[in-house]
């Protein structure tokens, strides 16, 4: 076997990602492995969350960014689409104190114009009740879409009679649905897939990316760990050269 590189924790490097996005995958399959309904899998995948976001903050990580809930997802059968919902629901009424209590502020992104007057009153106590915390900020984006939130921008920013030459990078991204965030530094995906899926689809342009077989109802501190190893160990450059760039070897060029 290969030398494997020294495994570099991240508070040691001083390397920490300010904002993490996480897919948290899997929990249909850890469910079914265990010959349970799906939906108890998102049940544990809820606890699995409310230990990360406490795993983050001891960390030093500001932010923490979730997809619970995909555009997409509705497609799913009409029983999990409504036990994710109920669930949001009892989530909300079990964790909302302990998660207020430690300092976490959740924000919610997403498009809440289709969902239940119960869900979108739940979603507002857990942002208000939460806004002035400052240890970490928990996004939930549920109803949400890379590419719903690039629509949302244009149209908020063509509704305020904006001049062409006026739209740059800049602009966009100040009417992003997370716009009170810096980029992700670090994009986690558990579950085995190695795909975006509609997440973030504009902040993620420089994210280092990182994927791994854990199912999410799994992924604990021994996961989160290797994943801001694997982090630290990254050379970002955001399109730059670098003195600190490896050198790759090449071979003396064969003089005649
Ligand atoms: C993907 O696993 C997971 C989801 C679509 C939902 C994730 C949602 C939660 C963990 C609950 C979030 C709730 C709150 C309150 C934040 P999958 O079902 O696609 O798993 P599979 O790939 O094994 O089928």
């Amino acid at each position: 076997m290969p030398p494997q590189p020294h495994p570099v924790r991240a508070s040691e490097s001083g390397n920490v990602p300010r904002h993490v996005a996480i897919v948290m995958d899997g929990n249909g399959r850890w469910a079914r492995k265990r010959f349970m309904p799906r939906v108890y899998g998102h049940k544990v995948g809820v606890e699995a969350l409310v230990r990360v976001v406490q795993s983050c903050a001891d960390r030093g990580i500001e932010h923490l960014s979730v997809f619970a809930f995909s555009s997409e997802n509705w497609k799913r059968p009409s029983d999990e689409v409504s036990g994710l919902m109920g669930l949001v629901l009892v989530a909300v009424s079990k964790y909302l104190a302990k998660l207020a209590g430690d300092g976490v502020r959740i924000r919610i992104v997403g498009d809440r114009s289709v969902v239940s007057d119960k869900l979108r009153a739940a979603w507002r106590e857990a942002e208000e009740s939460t806004a002035h915390n400052t240890r970490i900020t928990l996004s939930v984006a549920f109803n949400y879409g890379g590419r719903w939130d690039v629509v949302q921008a244009c149209r908020r920013i063509v509704e305020a009679g904006t001049p062409p030459e006026r739209i740059d990078e800049a602009l966009l991204a100040s009417h992003m649905a997370m716009s009170y965030a810096p980029d992700p530094d670090l994009f986690i995906r558990t579950g085995g897939e190695v795909r975006i899926s509609n997440f973030m689809l504009w902040q993620t342009a420089y994210s280092e990316l990182y994927f791994t077989h854990c199912l999410w109802p799994d992924f604990g501190d021994t996961e989160l760990d290797a994943a801001l190893a694997a982090y630290a160990r990254r050379d970002r450059r955001f399109g730059e050269v670098r003195d600190s760039a490896p050198v790759l070897a090449v071979a003396p060029h064969a003089e005649g």
